[in-house]
């Protein structure tokens, strides 16, 4: 089997994004895969897929499975503590609050708790490989998630600028210092300038991680509905926009035959929309999974929509 390192399962709100990334980490986990599940979603809902409980830090819930949510709250602030405390370490009181002011420009300004989840997010990508074999991302609605995975880019131009900004302003301090041999030492050691540039440095490791094909594959999940066509097709411009490989689309409840005559006219319906989606986006691939009689909810249930999505691995 050839599965990605990093296989994230995103789209519309209630399309079957946690049902799909579930099974798909059970499926791997079975397959002997080392296999790490991250809810990436402020509105988690793992717990209830794998009807275990689960939380914001890892738990086992099988032989080579484990899942966390990510608590973008309480990420965010022990994020803010985090940088807070460096900054305490390494500068004098007095500026201290300047600093943290900056610091929340710097960081905080796209969202905090996107910035938070993304830290969070990117600790876990290079934790993969030793710990884990493969991560499942069960991602939030397509806006956030595309906020998400775009922080690299977006942020790293910023940044860009921010350190322009300071050496400008370290470098007339370097003139005024001509003379100060205490203030050339603190100079060259900006605290500002190497955390701005460490941040830069990280995020440009993410940004190899989501871009690289070989490791980093997005599907999207949808049902055959009239504006899942148009909708999707927007999100896979954006998703390759940033060079994010987008894997074979998941096309979820897709009533069978077994629902009768009662629902004859709906899957004539959704035989119409499936092959709208077959013509735009077969050449991504197209898996489908059945509407099933209840919710999926338990790794009972889970296993019968694990063996539907194995054929991802395939087609990787
Ligand atoms: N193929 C299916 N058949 C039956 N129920 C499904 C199917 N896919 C998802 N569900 C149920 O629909 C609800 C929403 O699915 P979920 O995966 O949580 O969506 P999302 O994560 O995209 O919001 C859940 O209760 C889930 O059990
Ligand atoms: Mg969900």
């Amino acid at each position: 089997m050839t599965y990605k390192r990093f296989t994230f399962f995103g789209g519309k709100g209630g399309t079957g994004k946690t049902t799909s990334s579930s099974a798909y980490a059970l499926h791997l986990a079975r397959s002997g895969v080392r296999t790490l599940a991250v809810s990436t979603d402020p509105a988690h809902s793992l717990a209830d897929a794998f009807g275990k409980k689960i939380g914001s830090s890892i738990v086992k819930l099988e032989d080579n499975l484990w899942a966390i949510e990510i608590d973008a709250g309480l990420e965010a602030q022990k994020y803010m503590e985090g940088v807070k405390e460096q900054m305490r370490r390494i500068v004098s009181p007095a500026i201290v609050a300047e600093l943290e002011k900056q610091l929340r420009v710097a960081y905080v300004s796209p969202g905090a708790e996107e910035s938070a989840i993304f830290d969070c997010f990117v600790d876990l990508m290079e934790k993969a490989g030793s710990d884990y074999d493969a991560i499942v991302f069960d991602t939030a609605p397509t806006g956030h998630t595309l906020r998400l995975l775009t922080l690299p880019e977006v942020l790293g131009v910023w940044m860009e600028h921010l350190l322009e900004k300071r050496n400008k302003a370290m470098d007339m301090m370097k003139m005024a210092a001509h003379y100060e041999r205490d203030l050339q030492e603190k100079i060259k050691n900006d605290p500002v300038l190497s955390l701005l540039s460490r941040r830069r440095e990280r995020f440009q490791r993410a940004r190899d991680l989501l871009t690289d094909q070989d490791l980093t594959t997005f599907h999207f999940v949808l049902n055959a509905e009239k504006l899942a066509v148009l909708e999707t097709e927007r999100a896979v411009e954006s998703m390759k926009e940033f060079h994010i490989d987008v894997g074979p689309l998941i096309v979820n409840r897709v009533l069978p035959p077994e629902t009768g005559p009662f629902f004859a006219n709906r899957r004539r319906q959704q035989a119409g929309y499936l092959e709208q989606i077959r013509a735009e986006f077969g050449k991504y691939g197209v898996v489908e999974v059945p509407m099933l009689d209840s919710d999926i909810e338990g790794i009972a249930e889970l296993e019968k929509v694990a063996p539907m999505l194995a054929v991802l691995d395939k087609e990787n």
